[in-house]
């Protein structure tokens, strides 16, 4: 039998969702999308790589922190915007305190603009039970594979290759538990000279971690008021 997964308490200030266990937001009400699409489509070269390659083959995007889904329905919205021939989707994502059913809902009805994504993910929101959840969307072309699960514990139990990493999470500061020397080396061993990464912080610690682990790693103008950001490859990429 499966085991159940207890569902976040997510509170909410000033209409914005709130982790109380992490005490931090989910994303912010006023450019939560612009901030998806500028971290992690953008800094990836997303859309451009859904139509390059291998079109057979699909594109690996893996996240950690599946929240709200925001960044799945951003990646999903764009790839569907293109005109055949693309490469299949395949978003990847791990979630250790995943939101109910009720409170996904609540958190995307934020964003009127994906709804019609939005009511397809909420149709097909997995149970809140550990473990792997593949969920596929219009004709097999977007699977979204959710591991309800601790990243460091759990996500090297699957095989896979990323095309491209979206490094998420509460901020190191507030969910340094995440942030581990054994995540680094997992993102490293999957993947290969053509992945990319990034994520939202610049932390040194995170920076460090990952050229420990064989990256390369760059900065970039942060979103908004964030100073900046971080993109990485694998060095001799
Ligand atoms: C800022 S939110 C992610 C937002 C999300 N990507 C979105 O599009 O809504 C960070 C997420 O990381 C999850 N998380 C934190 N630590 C984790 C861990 N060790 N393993 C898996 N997920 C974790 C949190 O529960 C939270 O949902």
């Amino acid at each position: 039998m499966s085991r159940k997964v207890r569902a976040v308490d997510l509170s909410w200030e000033q209409d914005t969702p709130l982790s109380t266990q992490h005490e931090d937001f989910y994303f912010s009400l006023k450019n939560g999308l612009d901030e998806s699409n500028y971290v992690f489509l953008k800094a990836n070269h997303l859309p451009r790589r859904f139509i390059s390659g291998d079109l057979n083959q699909p594109f690996v995007i893996v996240e950690t922190g599946f929240g709200t889904g925001l960044n799945f329905l951003a990646a999903w919205d764009v790839w569907s915007r293109l005109q055949e021939p693309k490469r299949p989707l395949h978003f990847i994502s791990v979630e250790k305190y995943p939101l109910s059913k009720t409170d996904l809902k609540k958190c995307l009805d934020c964003w009127p603009q994906l709804a019609g994504l939005a009511s397809q993910l909420i149709a097909n929101y997995p149970d809140l039970t550990a473990g792997m959840h593949s969920v596929s969307f219009g004709v097999d072309a977007v699977t979204l594979s959710l591991l309800f699960g601790d990243v460091n514990e759990d996500l090297c139990l699957h095989e896979f290759l990323a095309d491209c990493w979206f490094l998420d999470g509460f901020s190191p500061r507030k969910n340094p538990s995440m942030w581990t020397d054994q995540l680094f080396e997992l993102v490293a061993s999957h993947s290969n000279d053509a992945t990319t990464l990034s994520t939202f912080t610049a932390a040194s610690s995170v920076r460090k971690g990952l050229e420990r682990a064989g990256f390369e790693v760059n900065k970039l103008p942060g979103f908004g008021a964030k100073r900046e950001m971080i993109t990485a490859r694998l060095k001799g990429a």
